[in-house]
């Protein structure tokens, strides 16, 4: 009867419920200039030395209408229609993270969202091209961060 796989379902469901009400984790991507430096590795090296495990993660492309969704906030702002042209010109990778503080614990990890102000060390400093360019994305929230990770992972995808 526990074996029924209907337990590891409502489980899962249960466990997932968890990690958003307790704010233990967030969504990044590394955005098209870092995956095609090659910096996937070094990027998820950093990241799971500093506490994070993975939960989800794909390699994929976002459409144009795909990108400009997930960053709807910015419509309007005079960087919107290049960041959605950048986000949907080529492969990125993205990812459910988890760890206690995850929202605010990665964006230290992570640095500035410009990375001439990035400190030392960060992720940005190490691997981001320019502001736009800046090697990752990091949720700012925990409600932004289940929304995000919602955007890219089912229920099924996440563990
Ligand atoms: P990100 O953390 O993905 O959130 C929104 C993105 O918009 C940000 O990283 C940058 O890539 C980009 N961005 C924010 N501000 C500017 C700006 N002033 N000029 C160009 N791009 C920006």
């Amino acid at each position: 009867m526990l074996n029924n796989p209907i337990f590891s379902i409502i489980a899962r469901e249960q466990k997932q419920k968890e990690q958003i009400m307790s704010g233990t984790i967030t969504f990044t991507m590394i955005k098209p200039t870092a995956v095609k430096n090659n910096y996937i590795g070094p990027i998820l090296k950093m990241i799971n030395e500093s506490g994070f495990s993975i939960k989800a993660m794909k390699l994929t492309q976002l459409s144009a209408k795909q990108a400009a969704a997930f960053y709807a906030v910015h419509e309007g702002k005079p960087f919107y229609e290049s960041l959605v042209e950048f986000m949907s010109s080529g492969p990125i990778v993205a990812a459910i993270l988890e760890k206690e503080n995850a929202v605010e614990d990665y964006r230290k990890l992570i640095g500035a969202t410009n990375p001439g102000q990035a400190a030392e060390g960060t992720i940005r400093k190490l691997y981001a091209t320019n502001l736009q360019q800046n090697a990752v994305h990091g949720s700012d929230s925990d409600e932004n961060a289940k929304t995000e990770a919602g955007f890219f992972f089912s229920f099924f995808e996440r563990f």
